[in-house]
């Protein structure tokens, strides 16, 4: 099903969810009515059982160009604190909403990736960026510092001197670099990023989901924790895990140990024999 009519759009396919910022005239920079879709878009697909994986990118030459200076920053600062406020709950909400989803999700950076668009970035879980995609946090060209988590981001992925030289200069990165810092997974040929993406969603496929979101949610929990209370969480992050699905790690002990039919340091168990 794919819906075609407004600021961001999506089509699933595969048990894959391609969503996408669609305002490729305006590089995808983020307006308010955008970021409403988005949290729209995000209700929409959480818990359908035909969306195993959501794919962010952006339609045309942009990922996305960050927020948008006239409707984000300009048109709303001059409706007062209120209209500011309830803009920044609908950016940061729908980038907090990604970053506890449901469901594995991946950055496909397909382009122009500014300041702001550092926040959705972060909020996916893994990143793949072509190599032609350009990074910056702008904020400093046009005379602020890199607001929305866009700091907090580079600080928590790339080294503390990348991160100071980023902020201060505003220069451009490409996505080899971007992925020399770390600021995604990897970067491949624009041709390629698509085929790569496919590829790493249907890895993400072949394991059991309730699984993945109790990692995905662990890695970013345990950056903050002590050791002590990390190994705590993740003691009880596993028994809740249980209560959601008490047949995966036995079939997967099973497969291993009775059925011989895998072995879990080379793949994952299947699936499909799971009840
Ligand atoms: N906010 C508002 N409008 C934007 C934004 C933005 N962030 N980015 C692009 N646009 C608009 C342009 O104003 C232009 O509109 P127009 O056709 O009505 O004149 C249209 O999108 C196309 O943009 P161009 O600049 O013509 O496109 P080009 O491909 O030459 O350049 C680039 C692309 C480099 C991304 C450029 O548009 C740009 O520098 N955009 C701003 C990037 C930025 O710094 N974003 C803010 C980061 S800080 C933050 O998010 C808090």
């Amino acid at each position: 099903m794919t819906t075609t009519n407004d600021t961001a759009t999506f089509t699933v396919e595969n048990r894959i969810a391609w969503v996408k910022f669609n305002r490729p005239e305006k590089r995808n920079c983020m307006s308010p009515t955008l970021n409403r879709r988005m949290m729209e878009i995000l209700d929409e697909l959480e818990f359908r059982d035909d969306v195993g994986v959501l794919v962010l990118t952006g339609e045309g030459t942009a990922w996305s160009a960050g927020m948008d200076l006239k409707e984000y920053f300009r048109e709303t600062e001059a409706l007062g604190l209120g209209a500011t406020r309830k803009a920044q709950r609908e950016s940061y909400g729908w980038w907090r909403r990604l970053r506890w989803y449901q469901k594995p999700t991946i950055a496909m950076v397909n382009g122009w990736c500014f300041g702001g668009g550092y926040g959705p970035l972060y909020s996916c879980d893994l990143a793949i960026a072509a190599d032609e995609a350009q990074f910056a946090l702008s904020e400093i060209n046009w005379g602020i510092l890199p607001g929305g988590g866009a700091t907090k981001v580079v600080v928590d992925l790339i080294p503390m001197r990348d991160a100071m030289y980023h902020a201060m200069t505003g220069e451009l990165i490409d996505g080899q670099k971007a992925a020399a810092w770390r600021l995604v997974n990897e970067s491949v040929p624009l041709e390629r990023l698509e085929a790569r993406v496919r590829e790493l969603a249907e890895v993400l496929l072949k394991k059991n989901s309730v699984a993945l979101k109790a990692t995905k949610d662990a890695v970013r929990r345990v950056k903050e924790m002590t050791y002590d209370s990390a190994e705590d969480y993740l003691v009880r992050a596993q028994e809740a895990a249980n209560f959601h699905d008490n047949t995966g790690r036995k079939e997967g002990i099973k497969q291993f140990i009775d059925d011989k039919t895998y072995k879990p340091g080379l793949g994952a168990y299947d699936l499909a024999k799971q009840n």
